[in-house]
């Protein structure tokens, strides 16, 4: 392989030979170049050349598509919103100012963030019809199951936003998306206390306003402490994008069908519930009380370590990252704020941090590069902060639905934009015939 200049993506200034062993031709791929990060081959030709198509499963080493959106260095742990540092972000910018930068590319002047803002906070409320939905699932309900059934029940009712080709009508739905999702996921709470409804309010900033929708009553308001709200705040900044992951990309594949901005985003919180994905930091909550104490560590490590045992330490690895997720540093810095503040002892964070220096110290994780990731610590917090756990997935889907716009948005923009279609290895029966059910064996 020559080496690769750095060139406008679309660019091919060297190429990657492949050999056909076959008969001895050879086919020569351009490699492209970013501005950060591994440079690609383009395979584009590669079938049309060769007759083969490439073997992926999982994608580990598929770029699926040109973004100026987000990068992630998972040897290094560098995670960019558009060129600017997770750490600085969570330390200093409001999460409007990250909506704002993730869905247009800059950060915003003081007006720009003013009218955003104001745009997000006065699309907050929902159609009131919606709240027949609710009703509709029952008590128990997993509050990410009733969030894939309103969010993609908004389709039904936001007609003059579903014009995917009109840019206006592409960043009205994106700005009720951003806007209505902290209104579901606390309509989904309150429905599974029994406790009515609390309408948005738009005195409130963003986190504030979700955190009232949360626990504020028609009795009682909910005052909301600056220590949490500027948790909540970190935690919605370090989860509002992370390039082409599993859910980023079901909104991507189900949006290049060109349907309907509601239902894609439906389909991003689908993928998004698993506990490889979203999942994870409620599986870390239940995996450190199944643990229950520090002399039964040892014993867990153990398991994960076992091949022939499917427990894994949830909240530790990552696909790209194979160094500390900068995610997580934050998340055990607002911890220790988070508890500080609320005077809580929380036995639970005493063994989380006694696990990660049992694991760092062990050679498996050490040979794998399995480090904590940015749910390891996150459901301390928002336990600590009142949210149970079958809410944390549903937070993180607020949290992304930025991202998935953004990323929606740039494939819809983007010239290359064509159906997602993978192909296969197909290793099923060859063409056979049909047997009448009385001749079979
Ligand atoms: N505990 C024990 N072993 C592990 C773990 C773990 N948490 N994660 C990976 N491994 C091992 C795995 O068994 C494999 O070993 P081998 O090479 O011997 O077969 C090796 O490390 C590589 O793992 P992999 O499953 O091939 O890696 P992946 O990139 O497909 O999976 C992952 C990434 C996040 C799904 C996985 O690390 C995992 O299941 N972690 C626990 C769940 C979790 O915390 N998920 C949250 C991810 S961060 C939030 C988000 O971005 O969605």
């Amino acid at each position: 392989m020559n080496t690769p200049q750095k060139a406008a993506a679309g660019a091919s200034e060297v190429s990657f030979t492949l050999t056909d062993s076959r008969n001895g031709e050879t086919i020569e791929l351009p490699v492209l170049a970013g501005t950060e990060g591994p440079q690609v081959i383009d395979v584009r030709r590669l079938y049309a050349e060769s007759g083969c198509f490439t073997y992926d499963p999982g994608y580990t080493s598929t770029g699926s598509c040109e973004s100026r959106i987000t990068f992630i260095d998972g040897d290094k742990g560098i995670l960019l919103y558009r060129g600017h540092p997770i750490e600085e972000l969570a330390e200093h910018a409001e999460y409007m100012e990250v909506c704002y930068l993730l869905l247009y590319g800059e950060l915003p002047t003081q007006d720009q963030k003013d009218k955003f803002e104001k745009n997000i906070t006065y699309h907050t409320m929902l159609h009131e019809q919606l709240a027949y939905f609710f009703r509709g699932f029952r008590r128990d309900s997993h509050p990410m199951a009733v969030m894939c059934g309103v969010v993609g029940a908004l389709s039904a009712f936001y007609h003059d936003s579903t014009d995917i080709s009109d840019p206006k009508h592409r960043m009205v739905a994106s700005h009720r998306l951003i806007a209505k999702m902290p209104t579901i996921a606390a309509m989904a709470y309150k429905f599974s206390l029994g406790q009515p409804f609390v309408y948005p309010r738009n005195d409130l900033r963003y986190s504030e306003n979700f955190m009232h929708m949360m626990f504020a009553t028609p009795c009682e308001d909910y005052v909301v402490s600056p220590v949490l709200a500027r948790a909540m705040r970190r935690i919605l900044i370090l989860h509002a994008d992370h390039e082409q992951n599993a859910s980023t990309s079901t909104v991507r594949l189900a949006g290049s069908s060109g349907a309907n901005p509601f239902a894609c985003i439906a389909a991003g919180i689908a993928s998004l519930w698993g506990p490889a994905h979203g999942g994870a930091n409620e599986a870390v909550l239940k995996m450190l009380e199944e643990i229950g104490s520090m002399d039964r560590i040892p014993e867990y490590v153990k398991r994960a370590k076992d091949k022939d045992d499917s427990f894994r330490l949830m909240g530790f690895g990552h696909r790209v990252y194979k160094n500390f997720d900068p995610r997580a540093t934050v998340m055990q810095k607002t911890c220790h704020e988070v508890l500080g503040e609320l005077g809580v002892n929380e036995p639970l964070l005493e063994l989380a941090m006694e696990l990660e220096r049992i694991a760092l110290e062990d050679d498996y994780f050490v040979e794998k590069k399995l480090y904590p990731n940015v749910d390891f610590y996150s459901g301390i917090i928002l336990r600590a902060m009142g949210i149970p756990s079958s809410m944390f997935t549903v937070l993180f889907a607020v949290a992304r639905t930025v991202g998935w716009v953004a990323q929606w948005n740039e494939m819809i923009e983007d010239p290359l934009q064509k159906i997602g279609r993978p192909r296969q290895l197909y290793t099923g029966p060859s063409q056979r015939p049909y047997v009448r059910i009385g001749d079979r064996e």
